[in-house]
Parts: structure tokens; C-alpha cells; sequence
């Protein structure tokens, strides 16, 4: 283990042909993963890809910096990562912990925070944000798993968990867990799918979870509104309104639950 103080020639030799080796292999994964995953790159060779791919460079130039990261190497991870993210529109912490073939299609807007974690074979459109909340320390990104697919635009908050194999549709605002396998959509994201199939109770609708805070405000202003009858029938004075009681989250969202 390497402090920051003590990298010197110690960092400088660890970061030798083992860790060449090991980017040049995540390059080469990363390039057959853009071949694989967008179409239009089928038919160009990987060196035009590597040229002109803003998500393969961005990736390229953060397998490089995080490799100096892990040995301790101070300053020059954030300088290696801050041109690419003004040539690319990309930024990834040099912390983040990213597997074997991410592809990042498109790619301007993508931000990946410092603790957050991406599995193998994972795809990320243009927009996507895998940011932390709040301002305390620690593990404060999503962690996501293999094979997960992340729509344009979508915001993964905190650190939940994508489960394998998962999607997030594009534009969603997802702050809870994914489980494997499931299609996530909307703002807060709901699953639409799990485990392939569209979710069939209420036990599955995570975005309108019940509000105990406003039904028992709700359950004692209609026993107030009750007590003012009785007194309006008794001293023939009328009862102001009967404020409504709403709970504060946004209920009026499609339901994952409905077939
Ligand atoms: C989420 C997504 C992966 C779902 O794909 P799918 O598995 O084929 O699911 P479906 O198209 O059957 O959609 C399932 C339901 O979610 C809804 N839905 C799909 N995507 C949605 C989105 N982004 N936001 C809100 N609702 C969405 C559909 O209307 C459908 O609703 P219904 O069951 O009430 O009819 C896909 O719609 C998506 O958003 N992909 C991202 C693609 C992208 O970002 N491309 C960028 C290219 S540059």
C-alpha cells in the first residue's frame, strides 16, 4: 500500500508493463464492445473508431488515470481526466471502479462520480449521470452491474444498486435499488418490467409507497371535521373548510402496478 507522500519512483516502477498490458487489453474490449453495440459501427475499423469516438477516448484516458490513481500517484489522475472530459464532454472520476467493455454511446454529458462502481458489458448513452447525493463522504454513487443498459439522459442518484442485466429507460430519475433484471422508466424511476414481466401488485410499486405521516393527519382532520358538525348542529355557528390533506411526495405518476 502506497501513500500519496511516499509514490515517488515506487508508484512510478509499479506502473509498469503489468498495467500497459492490463489498458491495452480494456482498450481492445472496449473497441470490440462499440463494434458490437452501436450499428453504425459495424462496418469501420477500430482505428477509426479510437479516432473518433468521444466515449472510447474518455474510457481510454480514465483506464490510464485510474491505473495512476491506484498506485497513489497524487495530481496526475484529475490532470489527465480534466482535458479529456473538455474534449470528450465526459467526466469520470479517476477513482470510479469501471469493468471489462463499458461502452459509452454518443457519450457528451455523461458524468460517473468517485465511488461509483459499473460492472462488465455495461452500455451508457449520452446524458447519463451516475452521481452521488448529499455532501458526506464514502460510497455515494449507484453501483452497476453487468449487462446494464442506461438510457440517454438517466439520473442514477446515491448509492443503489442496478441489478444484472437491467435497463434504465432514458431520462429516468432512478434513486432506489434496481433488481436484475427489470426495466426501470419515469421520474422517480418505477419498474416496468421484473424479471421480464410487468409487475403485478402493489408490493412492486416502490415510487408510491404509502405516507403514514399524512394519513394519520388525514384521520384526525376528518375527526375534527366530524367534531365541527356536531358543534355547528348544537350551536348553529358553520364550520370553517376542512383543509385537504395531501402527502408530500408526487402520487400522480403512472402505475407500475396496473396491468
Ligand atoms: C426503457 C427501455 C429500455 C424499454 O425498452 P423495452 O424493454 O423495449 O420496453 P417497452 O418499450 O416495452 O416499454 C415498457 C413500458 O415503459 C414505457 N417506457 C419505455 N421507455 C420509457 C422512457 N424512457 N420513459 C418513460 N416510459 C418509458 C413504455 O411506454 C411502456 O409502457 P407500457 O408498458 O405502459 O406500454 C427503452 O424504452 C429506453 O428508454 N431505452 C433507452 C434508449 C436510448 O437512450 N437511446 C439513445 C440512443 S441515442
Amino acid at each position: 500500500m502506497f501513500t500519496r507522500s511516499g509514490f515517488g519512483t515506487i508508484g512510478l516502477s509499479m506502473f509498469g508493463l503489468g498495467t500497459l498490458t492490463r489498458v491495452a487489453r480494456e482498450l481492445r474490449q472496449d473497441l470490440t464492445a462499440a463494434q458490437e453495440r452501436d450499428p453504425a459501427a459495424r462496418e469501420i475499423g477500430r482505428a477509426e473508431i479510437l479516432l473518433t469516438y468521444g466515449g472510447v477516448q474518455a474510457l481510454l484516458m480514465h483506464r490510464v488515470a485510474h491505473a495512476i490513481h491506484d498506485i497513489g500517484i497524487p495530481l496526475l489522475p484529475h490532470a489527465l481526466a480534466n482535458p479529456s472530459r473538455v474534449v470528450t464532454g465526459i467526466e469520470i472520476h479517476p477513482a470510479a471502479e469501471i469493468g471489462d467493455a463499458l461502452f459509452i454511446d454518443h457519450g457528451a454529458g455523461v458524468v460517473i462520480g468517485e465511488t461509483a462502481e459499473i460492472g462488465d458489458n455495461v452500455t451508457l448513452y449520452q446524458g447519463v449521470t451516475l452521481g452521488g447525493t448529499g455532501f458526506a463522504r464514502g460510497k455515494r454513487h449507484p453501483t452497476v452491474e453487468d449487462e446494464v443498459v442506461i438510457g440517454s439522459g438517466a439520473k442514477l442518484l446515491g448509492p443503489i444498486t442496478v441489478g444484472r442485466r437491467s435497463k434504465v429507460g432514458a431520462n429516468s430519475v432512478v434513486i432506489h435499488d434496481v433488481p436484475p433484471n427489470s426495466t426501470v422508466v419515469g421520474n422517480p424511476g418505477h419498474p416496468v418490467r421484473v424479471e421480464g414481466k410487468k409487475p403485478a401488485g402493489p408490493d412492486a410499486d416502490w415510487a408510491h409507497l404509502p405516507d403514514p405521516v399524512a394519513d394519520a393527519i388525514r384521520a384526525l382532520a376528518g375527526r375534527v371535521a366530524e367534531l365541527e358538525k356536531l358543534l355547528a348542529e348544537a350551536t348553529g355557528k358553520k364550520p370553517e373548510a376542512t383543509a385537504e390533506v395531501r402527502p408530500l411526495r408526487n402520487v400522480r405518476g403512472s402505475d407500475p402496478a396496473s396491468g
